[in-house]
Formats: structure tokens, C-alpha cells, sequence
């Protein structure tokens, strides 16, 4: 049975993604702040599937917790192998420019807190000589855009260390897997005025669940994204700066 790991346990996207896996024989344990969502969650999938589920709730950003977390998850499931880390936070933009002070909790949980748990897990991973580990990130880190750069940068930092530890577990049989949705229908976006191209968690999660068994290293979804951040990212800026996305 497949041992899955998930870091945002009833995120959206990660309860659309939960309901294909939860078809399968697989053991999955699921981790975020409030335990009764998860346990909400966990009944649902036993309802579904044939699953089994194990639940912990934790704050992500208490990075001192990630070992024992993983010490816990790896001993209840009796190893791992995939990670999938969909959590995070859509910090308010307008803010944040006349605050940057309070930015800090926007680059700890979109960045950091992920940077540090994928860290432990690659270790593992490399130990064992085996292991998927994926992760959402955003097209929003392909350009910043006035609209989001915070958040944008903060998902690019995480792209440019998923690159790198591609480059070094390449060729030890682990696959670092870069999911990147373009704007989704979810909580985190219901206060967004432009739903243009909005796409529903279940299309996001065919991909996902696709992109765990694929050969794919950065997965694009829905696909049409790939095609229109290759135009924004090569847009000149005497054009790109006079647009108001
Ligand atoms: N929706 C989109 O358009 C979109 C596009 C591209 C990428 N993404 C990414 O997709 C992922 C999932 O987001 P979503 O769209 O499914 O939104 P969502 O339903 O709002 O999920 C975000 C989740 O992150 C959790 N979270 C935030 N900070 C946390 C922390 N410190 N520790 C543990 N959990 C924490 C939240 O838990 P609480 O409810 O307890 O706060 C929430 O369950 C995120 O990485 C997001 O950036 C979303």
C-alpha cells in the first residue's frame, strides 16, 4: 500500500486531490492546523474508500516540529513514500505594500516552513533511495506582477529550490515533482474579483494525482497555463508594464 504524506490535509485543492486517491489501497496521513476539519476529512474518505487514514494537527510554520512530525508519520504509516504539500496563505497585497513588516509570515508558510519540511523528506527519501515528493507552488511565481509579487516571490523562491534539489536527487531515484495551477476556484481565492480562467479543484487534482505517477518534473493545470505564463514571461516590459493583470 502507498504511504502518502500530505502537508495541507483539508486544503481545497487537497480534498479534491484525497477524493481520487482515496479509491485506491493507500495509507494516507494528513497534517494542518485544525483538527476537527481533519477529522472531517479522515470520516469522509473512510466513507469513500478503502483508504486508511491517520490525522495530525499542527501549525506548519513551527519548523522546531517538522522532525518529530516526520518521525511520527513515517513510524504510524511504516515508511513513505510520496509527500505532497498543498498549504499556504494568499497574503493581501495593497497591505503588505504600506506594511512590508508583516510580510514575514507570507515568505515563512508559501516558503519557508515548505523549503524546511521538503528538506527533511528529501533526506529520508535519499537514505531509503526512493521517493516523490510534490509540491504546489503557483504560476504566480513565473513573473511578478503588481497584483501579487509577494506572494508571487515567495512561491518563486520555492521553484528555484524544488530546481535545485531535482538537480541533486536526479540521479538517486526521487522524483521532485513542481505543480503549478493557474487560478482556482477555492477558499483562498473567493475574495478575488477577476475569476476569468478560474478552474474547479477537481480538474486541478486529475493533474496532480496524474503528475505522481508522471515523468513530468513541473506540471502546469489546467495545461493552458503553461501557454499563457511562456507569453506573459515573454512579454517586454515596455508592454508587460502598460497591462493591469
Ligand atoms: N486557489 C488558487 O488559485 C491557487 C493557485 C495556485 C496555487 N495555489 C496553492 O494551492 C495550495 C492550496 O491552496 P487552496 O487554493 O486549496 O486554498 P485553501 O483551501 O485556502 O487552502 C490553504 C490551506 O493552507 C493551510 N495553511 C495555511 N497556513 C498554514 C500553516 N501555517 N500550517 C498548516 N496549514 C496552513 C490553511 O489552513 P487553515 O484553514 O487552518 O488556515 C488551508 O487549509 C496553496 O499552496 C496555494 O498557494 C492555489
Amino acid at each position: 500500500m502507498k504511504k502518502i504524506l500530505v502537508l495541507g490535509g483539508y486544503s481545497a485543492i487537497s480534498q479534491a486531490v484525497l477524493e481520487l486517491l482515496a479509491k485506491e489501497e493507500v495509507i494516507l496521513y494528513l497534517v494542518g492546523r485544525d483538527i476537527q476539519k481533519l477529522e472531517i476529512v479522515r470520516d469522509h474518505l473512510n466513507s469513500i474508500g478503502r483508504s486508511q487514514v491517520y490525522i495530525e494537527a499542527m501549525d506548519l510554520n513551527k519548523i522546531e516540529e517538522h522532525r518529530a512530525l516526520l518521525e511520527r508519520a513515517t513510524k504510524q504509516m511504516n515508511g513513505l513514500d510520496l509527500l505532497f504539500v498543498c498549504y499556504g496563505v494568499l497574503p493581501n497585497q495593497k497591505k503588505l505594500e504600506q506594511e512590508p513588516e508583516k510580510a514575514l509570515d507570507n515568505y515563512f508558510t508559501n516558503a519557508f516552513s515548505t523549503i524546511n519540511f521538503v528538506s527533511l523528506v528529501a533526506n529520508y527519501f535519499e537514505s531509503k533511495g526512493k521517493g516523490t515528493i510534490a509540491v504546489v507552488t503557483s504560476v504566480a511565481g513565473e513573473r511578478g506582477r503588481k497584483s501579487n509579487y509577494f506572494y508571487g516571490s515567495a512561491k518563486s523562491c520555492v521553484d528555484t529550490f524544488l530546481e535545485g534539489l531535482r538537480h541533486r536527487l536526479f540521479s538517486k531515484g526521487i522524483k521532485v515533482v513542481t505543480i503549478k495551477p493557474g487560478i482556482v476556484d477555492t477558499p483562498m481565492t473567493a475574495n478575488l474579483e477577476r475569476k476569468t480562467l478560474m478552474a474547479k479543484p477537481e480538474r486541478v487534482a486529475q493533474d496532480i494525482v496524474k503528475a505522481f505517477e508522471g515523468r513530468k518534473s513541473v506540471v502546469y493545470t489546467p495545461w493552458i497555463w503553461r501557454y499563457i505564463m511562456l507569453i506573459v514571461k515573454l512579454l517586454p516590459g515596455g508592454i508587460f508594464y502598460r497591462t493591469d493583470f
